[in-house]
């Protein structure tokens, strides 16, 4: 039995890719915002394992990284009992609704899609799912009703195509879809690159040691943090412009801490680069901790299906009412 919050009253809807390697600037950046807004709004999350098969993927590396997506997203903090979290190819309706979508867009209107753009020119061999990858996304969000999209700027032109293609078909066939919002989510914190911190920490960094990952275990943390780049004074001041390295431990610390800018700066006055790492390390260490030892709880247990199962047979039954009311809308029935 799901338990919103009385406050619930608008709803929000995210695709996640299931892409394997999840770090500490995701967590941070995007999951805990994700974790809050489950506060404030009705939230339907799912790992978009149809949209990752636009591109090669290894079967069984597919299958591991959807279900450890799913256990480090609980761990972390989405909790099942305020969300929809669910997988997007057990709900079949998501590609029945995408194709009648694709009969009701343009080619010339897919065709602007910056990201199909960027993407098909790095592969020549690309697949026919590659380009209609948009449409598909339109079909989970259209599916839900949903009020706002959050994703971060890469995705607001796929957000926007949904949004005419709901508003084309309603004007062709009558009221069907709600319009969506896109909701853009920069988070104000970025954490950076502990090895190059003048560029965001990324899960495709080709430097191990600069990126910190959610399930890396704690020797690993604190030997990358213990390994990070600083400068040469002996300063602990948040600088972001000249000192980029402290600046992003500083970030780090506090994004995982209730201690300020400020309180770090106090205490650390006069001491030296290894004690604030160490510090910092531990930080980091305590937190991730408490969510490996639930993810390691979740990842084989029959908990986690038993979460997925509860919520596909709900987001099943609305995206299905969505789709016999196009189908109606369209004529296609005996
Ligand atoms: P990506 O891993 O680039 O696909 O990003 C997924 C989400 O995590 C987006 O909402 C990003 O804004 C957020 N994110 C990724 N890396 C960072 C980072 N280093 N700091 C803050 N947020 C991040
Ligand atoms: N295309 C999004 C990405 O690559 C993932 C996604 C698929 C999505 N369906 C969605 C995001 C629906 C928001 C809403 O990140």
């Amino acid at each position: 039995m799901k338990k919103f919050s009385e406050s619930v009253t608008k709803s929000i809807l995210t695709g996640v890719q299931p892409s394997g390697v999840i770090t500490l600037g995701n967590y941070v950046g995007a999951i805990r915002q994700m974790a809050k807004m489950q506060e404030e709004y009705l939230s339907y999350i799912f790992v978009v394992d149809m949209h990752a098969i636009t591109v090669p993927k290894d079967p069984k590396e597919l299958h591991q990284n959807i279900r450890s997506l799913v256990a480090l997203f609980i761990a972390c903090g989405i909790d099942p009992e305020k969300n929809f979290i669910f997988l997007q190819s057990e709900n079949e309706y998501h590609a029945n609704i995408s194709w009648l979508l694709e009969c009701n867009t343009s080619f010339g209107e897919l065709s602007r899609m910056t990201q199909f753009k960027d993407k098909s020119k790095k592969n020549v061999n690309f697949k026919a799912g590659l380009f209609t990858y948009p449409i598909l996304m339109a079909a989970d969000i259209l599916a839900y009703d949903v009020d706002y999209v959050p994703v971060g700027i890469d995705q607001k032109q796929h957000v926007e195509l949904a949004r005419n293609i709901a508003l084309h078909f309603n004007k062709t066939y009558g009221d069907t879809f709600k319009l969506p919002d896109v909701y853009i989510t920069e988070s104000q914190t970025k954490i950076m690159d502990l090895i190059s911190p003048d560029k965001k920490m990324s899960k495709s960094s080709d430097n191990e040691k600069g990126i910190i990952k959610m399930l890396d275990k704690p020797d690993v943390i604190r030997k990358k943090i213990m390994g990070a780049t600083t400068d040469s004074e002996c300063l602990i001041k948040y600088d972001p412009l000249n000192k980029p390295g402290i600046s992003n431990l500083i970030n780090i610390a506090t994004a995982l801490s209730q201690y300020s800018i400020h309180d770090i700066e106090n205490m650390f006055e006069g001491k030296n680069y290894g004690d604030f790492k160490r510090f910092v390390a531990e930080i980091v260490v305590q937190e991730l901790s408490v969510i490996q030892e639930k993810y390691y709880q979740l990842i084989d247990s029959p908990e986690l299906d038993k979460i997925l199962d509860e919520n596909i047979d709900i987001v099943r039954k609305i995206a299905k009412d969505k789709f016999l009311l196009m189908k109606k809308r369209m004529g296609m029935y005996r």
